[in-house]
């Protein structure tokens, strides 16, 4: 392989969240959504450039980038996109709040899928918004949306669906299928959409395929914000640009609203690394999948083998949900982190009988957390 994904990297002392908050000697801590891969090595050349210009003045987004964005977006979903319906973010989460306090006032309502990454939620909360919960049910293997139940949950002051795609925890690729008819629905019943698909770029199977939600259908489109980004699939969390593609103007104002004022715009390092990942990025990004692939074939095997856990054939991203309901234990992931491995408690999702293991590793730790994981069950 030409990219060198097994050597262990050592995250210690780099104020890593997700490495420097258990003592690693005992702990080894495989949770918040990074990966332990070094970024490609053109976004590292790029990144190494731009630090040597030793200037880093008030930067405005880079000419053309739009245009780079609206092109990487046809050449990876085929969907066409105006550039003039990017507006650039500094990272997804931002996005999703200012979504929620923009798009819905008073009591009206959001609903939400669950078990999903816990910031949809709490923009609810911080928004004082209600929501309703779309528990997904597990269907064939996949988490799916509870198509029959939606219409109870909502009433005539439901506002706003959100929605993950590829999904987290869980990591179902919805198909066009479902896609539709949750997009239809949304339609039908006048809710906005602001699609999150932060992890569109892991799909992990090559028959499968991340399709934008607004890219089904023109009344879609007019509905949705999507909220993207590449630090996920390139590993660039910590420098941080996200984007929101809006057909709709109405839309497109609401997102841009805090912009330059509460929410700060992205730093100059942020479009560099995402230029180069745009244009390079391509065959790091299919060699990772591969790797990230064998290491989704390894924990399904394993996990399933073992009595009391399951967890469905993870479809896109690194993040496998696993089951722990028919374990003989009250807190799996006490259980595991007292055994020395360290993965996102499902209580963060609301499903405290879950654990969600982070797989964006090399082999060998994925190896031994499922032997750490094997012995105290
Ligand atoms: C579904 C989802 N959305 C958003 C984020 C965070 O995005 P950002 O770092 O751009 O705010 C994550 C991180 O784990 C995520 O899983």
């Amino acid at each position: 392989m030409e990219f060198d994904f097994d050597t262990l990297t050592n995250r210690l002392n780099t104020d890593s969240i997700r490495w420097d908050s258990f003592d690693s000697e005992k702990v080894l801590p495989l949770w918040v959504a990074d990966m332990d891969f070094q970024s490609p090595p053109c976004v590292i050349n790029a990144l190494s450039k731009r630090v040597q210009e030793g200037i880093y003045g008030y930067t405005h987004s880079p000419n053309h980038f739009n245009q780079s964005i609206a092109q990487y977006l046809f050449e990876q979903y085929h969907w066409k996109v105006d550039p003039d319906w990017v507006v650039i973010l500094p990272s997804v989460v931002s996005g999703l709040y200012t979504v929620v306090k923009q798009l819905t006032s008073g009591d009206e309502e959001v609903l939400i899928p669950s078990p999903v990454y816990h910031h949809l939620r709490l923009a609810c909360s911080s928004a004082n918004r209600p929501f309703q919960e779309m528990r997904l049910e597990l269907k064939n293997g996949r988490w799916v949306l509870p198509s029959n139940e939606l219409p109870n949950l909502i009433t005539n002051k439901t506002k706003l669906a959100l929605f993950c795609n590829p999904q987290n925890p869980g990591s179902t690729v919805f198909t066009r299928d479902e896609l539709q008819e949750f997009g239809d629905f949304c339609v039908q019943h006048n809710l906005w959409i602001c699609s999150d698909e932060i992890h569109a770029g892991l799909v992990l199977d090559e028959n499968k395929k991340h399709i934008p939600l607004a890219s089904i259908s023109k009344e879609i489109s007019e509905n949705t914000i999507t909220l993207m980004s590449l630090n996920k699939t390139f590993n660039f969390p910590g420098i941080g640009l996200a984007w929101a593609i809006a057909e709709n103007p109405t839309l497109r104002k609401a997102i841009q609203i805090d912009l330059h004022q509460t929410i700060a715009p992205p730093s100059l390092l942020a479009y560099t690394a995402t230029i180069a990942a745009i244009k390079e990025g391509e065959p790091w990004r299919q060699a990772l999948i591969q790797y990230l692939r064998a290491n989704r074939d390894s924990i399904y095997e394993k996990i399933n083998s073992i009595s009391g856990l399951s967890v469905c054939k993870m479809e896109g991203s690194y993040l496998a949900w696993i089951d722990c309901r028919n374990l003989q234990h009250q807190n799996p992931y006490q259980l595991f982190l007292d055994a020395g491995l360290a993965t996102s408690p499902g209580s963060q999702f609301n499903q405290e009988k879950f654990i969600r293991l982070n797989f964006g590793t090399q082999k060998s730790r994925v190896d031994q957390a499922l032997h750490i994981i094997e012995s105290c069950t």
